[in-house]
């Protein structure tokens, strides 16, 4: 099939690679053209384990291809795909300009029927306003074509985005009952047939349902979490090990083992603003998600508790203190720090006086750009960048881990203490067995295991 996919962020590079790879004929367009010379130049924007090999494997076929040609980009996809950002506004609702000027440009430039698709997380009721700004576009050219939009949101997660797209657990389609509507289901059943051959995934729904399923599954996994983090806090006091709790629960199938992890807080650019974002739509039908303000004031408290954890142990004044930090990204395979917890305890750390050095597998080029506008020039000069695991720790008192990388996992304690001025770990993500880190003469502070 065509398919034009609006949009070569996150979700549109992935998606258009993807249903490359399905064998379609997939036309990228972005306006940054800096974006689109480094794709035809073989380069991906973004690190996203397997999807340079796809981009190259597709392109190398000729079955992709990236422009910022807009009049190209309409004439090629039966099937127009909206894959745009939607940043959150000054109050939190999803800012949809990006989604409404593609519906636009599409308007602006169709001929025949097409299919446009809302593959960015938008608020229930934009794929009404998509319908109306490009029937508002047909109308001030005098064109009769036809179009129906269908929602079908991404449930992809970053460091594991190919990989979730080429198995998905569920595709969700919202479509209208019209004969518009109807031929438009017909074409997304035959684009997603490779993923329903053994058994049927697609779960057919209408438009406005669909947009809400994105924000619920969102919020659901926002809200395991939160509550885990505060379960945590508590068992801090307590005496309890949150892992045993998580392992306790998680065996009951209508509990589940996932997404229970206690930890240093959500980030990424998808909870955040999507627990935002419904609770801003149910703000304009007079309604206050109680449950969702409650997430979001627990993450927000929760990407605390490592510092505090550092401030408890070395003291309120860490002037003259300095230490390491291992992990900057939200999570681990990707550079991704947008709402990244490591920021909070980097600003947390130097508010309190002291140095730090920080080391990312990946994220030391995003971190570098972030912090700097994050801080302050004075405070800058107080972030060593390291160049590895073991750079990052000389001459600190202790260790704190953000973000759960595999090359963290097993690291060399025997090295770890020689470095460190104290065998002190804070353990954001809880990698290590408490007696086992004891054992090898480590002082551990996990989340949740003070026991
Ligand atoms: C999330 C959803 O998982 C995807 O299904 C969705 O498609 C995506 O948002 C989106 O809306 O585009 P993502 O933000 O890439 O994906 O990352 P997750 O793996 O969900 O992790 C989000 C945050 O939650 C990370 O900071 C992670 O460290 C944290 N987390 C996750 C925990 O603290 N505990 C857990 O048990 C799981």
């Amino acid at each position: 099939m065509k398919i034009t996919i609006i949009g070569t962020g996150y979700v549109g590079l992935v998606t258009g690679a993807c249903l490359a790879e399905l064998g379609n004929d997939v036309f990228c367009l972005d306006l940054d053209q800096r974006k689109i010379d480094l794709l035809n130049s073989g380069g991906i924007p973004i690190h996203e384990p397997g999807l340079a090999e796809v981009v190259a494997r597709n392109r190398a076929a000729g079955r992709i291809q990236f422009s910022t040609d807009v009049a190209a980009s309409v004439a090629h996809g039966d099937v127009q795909f909206i894959a745009v950002g939607t940043p959150p506004d000054e109050d939190g609702s999803a800012d949809l300009q990006y989604v409404l000027a593609a519906a636009r440009n599409i308007g602006q430039h169709m001929t025949g029927f097409k299919v446009i698709v809302d593959k960015s997380t938008v608020p229930v009721g934009t794929g009404d306003r998509v319908k109306a700004t490009l029937q508002e576009a047909l109308t001030a050219r005098g064109v009769a074509a036809t179009f129906s939009v269908v929602s079908n949101p991404e449930f992809l997660k970053e460091g594991a985005a190919v990989e979730d797209f080429m198995r998905p657990d569920r595709i969700v389609i919202g479509h209208d009952k019209t004969p518009e509507g109807e031929k438009a289901a017909a074409m997304m059943k035959k684009l997603y047939a490779p993923f329903n051959r053994n058994h049927e995934r697609t779960f057919w729904m209408d438009v406005r349902s669909a947009e809400f399923t994105k924000y619920a599954a969102n919020s659901m996994l926002a809200t395991r979490i939160s509550f885990m983090n505060e379960l945590a806090n508590l068992a801090d006091r307590v005496g309890v090990d949150i892992e045993a709790v998580r392992h306790g629960i998680g065996s009951d199938p209508r509990i589940g083992h996932s997404f229970l992890y206690a930890g240093a807080g959500y980030g990424g650019s998808c909870f955040p603003k999507d627990v935002q974002a419904l609770e801003r739509t149910a703000r304009q039908y007079d309604q206050d998600l109680l449950i969702l303000r409650a997430v979001e004031a627990v993450n927000d408290k929760q990407k605390l508790v490592l510092g505090q954890k550092v401030i408890k142990r070395f003291g309120q004044d860490l002037s003259g203190q300095h230490f390491a930090i291992w992990g900057l990204a939200f999570k681990p395979n990707t550079d991704d720090m947008r709402e990244a917890p490591a920021r909070v305890l980097v600003r947390q750390l130097l508010d309190a006086g002291a140095t730090v050095a920080v080391y990312d597998p990946v994220a030391m080029e995003e971190a570098r750009r972030v912090l700097a506008l994050d801080l302050s020039a004075d405070e800058l000069a107080r972030v060593r960048f390291a160049s590895s695991p073991t750079d990052a720790l000389s001459g600190a008192e202790a260790l704190v881990i953000v973000t759960e990388w595999k090359a963290f996992r097993s690291p060399d304690f025997v090295k770890i203490k020689t470095l460190l001025k104290h065998a002190v770990i804070f353990d954001g993500r809880n990698l290590f067995a408490p007696d086992a880190m004891v054992d090898a003469g480590f002082e551990y502070h996990g989340i949740g295991r003070s026991i």
